[in-house]
């Protein structure tokens, strides 16, 4: 290739690079005016302004919800401590669905966005995980929590007995409970996720490879087939331990 042709590439390039330029400029004034038209029009703040306090409100009333539960099987816990001299519960994590989080789930859901049906279709806002040492105290705590009164049964997964393809394991309740308020009372849903330790541990490092996005297909493939064979295997362990403190228990 000649000088000439050099120079009329570079020329081409150029102004290849101008147009992607003017391109990109042109996006951001669409977006900019997009954003103003939308998120900041005085139609989207009315409306968000309107709701952020029944919203925060309803935020409150899953956060009692959670502390209702929560009371619950720190009670059975303590009992259990009394008078068998040994706690079913190792660790209670709670937590609120972020803000960020239950707005990407009625999207994604197409659930529609008023705060009815985000509390009617959307069951995991408070979410309380109980962590036992072994798998009968679950289904022992399981079966306690469900059988109080106030507390209503809205769905069960029972991951353990049948685990999923990917080997995770833990048993799923969807409940209500009431909340009593200064003129009302409110049946708020609850998610409780309850697991051995070993169930636990297995699970955070799942979610880890979950969210891993820079991962070749083939070492994912290749690191889920080694979850799958670790969860088999620490749910050996957990049959194994759970005969170990059987034998045990019987001896007394
Ligand atoms: P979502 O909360 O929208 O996922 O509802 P669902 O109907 O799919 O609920 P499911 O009971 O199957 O799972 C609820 C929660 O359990 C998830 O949000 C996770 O916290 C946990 N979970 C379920 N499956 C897995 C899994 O394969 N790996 C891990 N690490 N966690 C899981
Ligand atoms: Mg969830």
């Amino acid at each position: 290739m000649d000088l000439t042709g050099i120079t009329s590439i570079t020329k081409t390039e150029k102004i290849k690079d101008e147009l992607r330029a003017e391109i990109a400029s042109t996006f951001e004034n669409y977006k900019e005016q997009f954003l103003r038209e939308t998120v900041m029009s005085d139609d989207f703040l009315d409306f968000f302004n309107k709701n952020k306090e029944p919203f925060d409100m309803l935020m409150c009333y899953y956060k009692c919800a959670i502390m209702e539960v929560e009371t619950k099987f720190r009670v059975l816990d303590a009992e259990f401590s009394l008078q068998y001299d040994r706690n079913p519960i190792e660790s209670i994590k709670s937590r609120i669905k972020s803000q960020t989080s239950l707005i990407k789930k009625v999207r994604d859901r197409k659930i529609p966005m008023t705060l009815e049906s985000i509390e009617e279709n959307i069951n995991d806002i408070a979410g309380i995980r109980v962590i036992c040492a072994f798998p009968k105290d679950i289904y022992m705590l399981a079966d306690c929590l469900l059988k109080q009164d106030d507390i209503r049964l809205i769905k069960k997964k029972d991951y353990i007995e049948n685990p999923k393809e990917n080997g995770y394991r833990s048993l799923h309740l969807i409940v209500e409970v009431p909340v009593f308020l200064q003129n009302e009372k409110r049946n708020m849903k609850v998610e409780v996720q309850l697991r051995s330790i070993a169930m636990d541990f297995w699970a955070s490092l799942e979610h880890k490879l979950r969210y891993k996005k820079n991962l070749s297909e083939e070492t994912t493939a290749e690191i889920s087939h080694e979850l799958k064979e670790c969860a088999e295997q620490s749910a050996s362990l957990d049959r194994r331990m759970q005969q170990i403190r059987d034998r045990i228990s019987d001896v007394d």
